[in-house]
């Protein structure tokens, strides 16, 4: 994983772009001032950045380095602080409780994918927020960005079922074709999954 990403993020430039995604923008938005964000897989760090400039509290986990690493120099451009956490999910485990938990396009095969979901979940205060934005599994033949492989691809259902607990309510959750419009990564319409979940 870590290889991959590596990989990916040593080209010059920022992959998905420096501005946030717009779905997790709209969400960090509506956070009351000086919130505690983590955000999970956030690879180069737009979303961080742009929480960190609107005055939270922001925590950037990822599983490549490098993607961090940029993060940073994104932060120091943009006179802003940010935290990064240089960790595989799969060996993480929350230590604080956060205002809101954030991804965007966090793509996890099972039992990766329910496992990381779960801690997500138990990282959030009561009335903590998760907002997450997705590709969905019908994006398979568009090039307008995302995994390849399906069993990395997300659908309604499978969210529904990781998400069905009694210390959560779904808030939201749809699938919608939007245009995306991020660095040379995503662009073009696609096949997008969005989900936000409320603590109890
Ligand atoms: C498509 S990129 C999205 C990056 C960022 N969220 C954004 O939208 O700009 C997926 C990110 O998830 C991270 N990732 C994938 N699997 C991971 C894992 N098991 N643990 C931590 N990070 C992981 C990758 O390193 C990569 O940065």
């Amino acid at each position: 994983m870590q290889d991959l990403w590596n990989g990916k993020f040593s080209r010059e430039g920022y992959l998905y772009g420096k501005a946030p995604n717009s779905y997790l923008a709209s969400h960090i938005d509506g956070l009351p001032a000086s919130s505690s964000i983590l955000f999970l897989g956030e690879g180069e760090g737009r979303n961080a950045c742009y929480a960190a400039l609107h005055g939270h509290s922001v925590l950037a986990l990822d599983a490549s380095d490098i993607g961090l690493n940029k993060a940073q120099q994104l932060a120091t451009d943009m006179d802003v602080d940010i935290k990064t956490l240089h960790i595989d999910l799969a060996h993480w485990e929350a230590e604080v409780h956060y205002d809101a938990v954030m991804a965007s396009f966090l793509h996890l095969k099972e039992p990766l994918r329910t496992l990381a979901f779960g801690k997500a979940i138990s990282a959030l205060k009561p009335s903590g927020v998760f907002v997450a934005e997705f590709f969905s599994i019908k994006q398979l033949p568009l090039q307008s960005g995302g995994p390849k492989d399906p069993e990395l691809l997300y659908t309604v259902d499978s969210l529904q079922n990781i998400f069905d607990r009694s210390d959560i309510e779904i808030l939201r959750l749809e699938e919608v074709v939007d245009l995306l419009h991020e660095g040379r990564g995503h662009q073009g319409d696609a096949e997008l999954i969005r989900i936000v979940v409320r603590k109890r």
